[in-house]
């Protein structure tokens, strides 16, 4: 059983997707942000504050390392994750890359209703996500196996068709 791992932009649905996912095909569901609050003892916003984003990269890459040789897991990475190719060797060496995208208006509507994203701290506007994509859609692109544009898509939908590309890979004998 390898892993699947869903890769994109804050607000594309990892995390809500990727819980669906793994109940479906009764795989465990990881979130590395989590992982990293779990470790640290703060949330994602107490530690961009207090220590910065250079400090939660290497607390994110390090819960990533620790991934290293685990398998039957659907993982929502955080949205920053494919920055560090370390954390893409670590994940490569047994997962799937399923990159979530969508339309920045979509992205906007999706994390406006929280406060968790301490990178649109500053503004949370179609600029900051535009400026930020651009940056980010070619590590995105790189690293992606398949691509799913979430934007129209409801949480189980988004979900089912993961699911499909999961089995189909298993029965083509790419995933064990
Ligand atoms: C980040 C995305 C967030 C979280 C942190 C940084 C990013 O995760 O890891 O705020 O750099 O895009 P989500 O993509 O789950 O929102």
């Amino acid at each position: 059983m390898q892993n699947i791992v869903l890769i994109g932009f804050m607000g594309t649905g990892k995390t809500a997707v990727g819980r669906i996912v793994a109940r479906i095909l009764n795989y465990r569901f990881i979130d590395t942000d989590q992982l990293v609050e779990d470790a640290t003892g703060l949330t994602i916003n107490q530690i961009f504050r207090k220590h910065g984003e250079i400090r939660f990269r290497s607390e994110e890459s390090l819960v990533v390392s620790k991934l290293a040789g685990k398998t039957g897991l659907v993982i929502a990475t955080g949205g920053g994750v494919v920055l560090n190719p370390d954390n893409i060797k670590v994940l490569k060496q047994n997962g799937i890359f399923i990159y979530l995208n969508a339309d920045p208006e979509v992205i906007l509507e999706r994390v406006s209703r929280r406060n968790t994203r301490p990178l649109l701290a500053k503004g949370k506007n179609l600029e900051t996500i535009q400026t930020l994509f651009q940056e980010r859609y070619r590590y995105y692109q790189d690293c992606a196996d398949y691509t799913i544009d979430t934007s129209h898509l409801g949480l189980e939908e988004a979900a089912q068709q993961i699911v499909r590309l999961a089995r189909q890979e298993i029965k083509e004998g790419r995933v064990k």
